[in-house]
């Protein structure tokens, strides 16, 4: 199985109740050999719209980050631990994470095979790697079954409070070193 053909069966999923409201699955982007894998909570609106990953507000906001610390957004990998959009940008719930981890992200992360996977916010973190509290834990690197991740703020959290970008861009030169 390739990131092409997984990326097909998600195009059509129906494992979870997400796909009923839902206008495109985002799956992902980037490089398929990426040493950085970013991984977000779930699709919104501009997201469901153009079926790309991080687009709007906050996806403007990732860019900038990203160039700032001295990386290409291309050659990164972009997903979120759910592909499709929950209705009013609710919290994804566990059965649907678990399951759209099990059926795409953890084939991704296996295909992409990258060095470091950065966790923006407090779902994508505790989905990954089961840690709650990301105030006391971003910016540390933290290895789990062979694979190094760090838990960064999501940078929606820093357009709604500007006192965590600072923070955010530390972790990001951070994650940027740790490959
Ligand atoms: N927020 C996410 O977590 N993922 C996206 O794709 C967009 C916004």
């Amino acid at each position: 199985m390739n990131l092409r053909a997984l990326s097909k069966i998600a195009s059509n999923c129906i494992q979870c109740p997400l796909h009923e409201s839902r206008t495109n699955v985002v799956f992902g982007e980037g490089r398929i050999d990426a040493d950085i894998m970013l991984i977000g909570e779930a699709p919104g609106k501009n997201e469901d719209e153009t079926g790309k990953p991080f687009v709007g507000m906050s996806g403007k906001l990732l860019s900038e980050i990203i160039s700032e610390a001295g990386l290409k957004r291309s050659d990164i990998y972009i997903t979120s631990i759910v592909k499709c959009r929950p209705e009013n940008n609710r919290n994804p719930r566990k059965l649907e994470y678990s399951k759209c981890i099990n059926l795409y992200l953890s084939n991704q992360i296996e295909l992409i095979n990258p060095d470091v996977i950065g966790l923006l916010g407090n779902s994508a973190v505790y989905a990954l790697i089961g840690k709650k509290n990301i105030k006391q834990i971003h910016g540390e690197t933290y290895e789990l079954n062979g694979r190094k991740y760090m838990a960064l703020f999501h940078p929606a959290a820093a357009l709604y409070s500007r006192a965590l970008l600072p923070q955010l861009k530390k972790d990001m030169i951070k994650l940027s070193n740790a490959i």
